[in-house]
């Protein structure tokens, strides 16, 4: 094991183990207790797309278990500058790391990249297709504050259609928890993908929020957009404001993986229902549980 790939890559059990690993990586972190289950391991990360929260989390989650970490966030500093492969580029970070995270514009470079790897890959986000490793926080953050994984209302909010962090929450919901009721919240152009729509669902282009107990706000995806000028028109479609929060439910959460632009106000951030920096935290106990699945049993 093990390849993360996707988060269909999962077994039940899989879930089940990562969250309760997840949890007890957690209360070492809030008891400030040292661990070195990894000491002696390197983990690479591989970004050639921008991120802060994924490869920092990742960072601290490999350091938090004595491991090091060495890579790259600027691919144009790596000899694909000079027309190196990306498989060329992987085959040989994979001879210098024991696993690698990766993130990548491209939609299926993640998989690519583990049929050429000797290291198990992590997809830290593969273009708007899937991106697992923020499924499995989300998801711990969803038991760490509303206490369950079943039987809840979830809206999510924004660009449905290419936001992989909602492609691979909706699969999650869809494949392993029961009583599960969506509420997409899109404008048309970004409507949710049909391949995504399972079970109890109903899609609203109004931010109707009264009943939700998970609110998932979502960022428009400029970087997505091939035409600028639809990303002009859509990109303050919605915003939750405090009169907002005022109509929802007095123990809902509002998530979001950031980072946002301006669709949740700044003053929303008081509100002890918003928690959206907590979830960020959740990232590096995840994936400290997400880093010791993959080396397990190397590859
Ligand atoms: N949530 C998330 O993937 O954030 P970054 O793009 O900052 O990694």
């Amino acid at each position: 094991m093990k390849d993360i790939i996707s988060i269909s890559d999962f077994s039940k059990k899989e879930f089940t183990d990562v969250l309760a690993e997840a949890d007890k990586m957690h209360s070492a972190l809030q008891k400030g207790k040292a661990l070195d289950t990894l000491k002696g391991k390197i983990m690479a990360v591989m970004f050639f797309e921008a991120s802060t929260r994924t490869r920092l989390s990742f960072e601290s989650a490999m350091n938090r278990l004595g491991g090091s970490v060495l890579g790259f966030a600027e691919p144009a500093s790596t000899s694909m500058a000079k027309a190196e492969t990306i498989a060329d580029t992987v085959n040989t970070v994979a001879q210098y790391s024991d696993v690698i995270v990766m993130r990548s514009p491209f939609p299926g470079a993640a998989q690519l990249a583990s049929e050429v790897s000797s290291v198990p890959i992590i997809n830290g986000g593969d273009g708007s297709r899937e991106h697992p490793t923020q499924t499995m926080l989300d998801l711990f953050t969803i038991k760490k504050e509303k206490g369950r994984l079943d039987n809840l209302k979830v809206a999510m909010i924004g660009d449905l259609k290419y936001g992989r962090t909602v492609h691979s929450l909706c699969k999650a919901f869809n494949n392993y928890f029961k009583g599960i009721e969506f509420t997409f919240i899109a404008p048309e152009a970004l409507a949710i993908p049909n391949e995504f729509k399972k079970g109890k669902y109903h899609e609203t282009g109004k931010l109707e929020l009264e009943d939700a107990d998970v609110v998932y706000m979502t960022r428009i995806q400029k970087e997505r957009f091939a035409d600028p000028t639809e990303y002009e028109k859509l990109k303050s479609v919605y915003k939750i404001t405090p009169k907002i929060l005022e109509t929802m439910k007095k123990d809902a959460i509002v998530m979001h993986p950031l980072p946002r632009v301006n669709e949740i106000d700044w003053r929303c951030d008081s509100d002890s229902r918003c928690i959206y920096f907590k979830q960020a935290y959740y990232g590096v106990p995840t994936r400290m549980a997400l880093i010791q699945l993959a080396l397990r049993g190397g590859k």
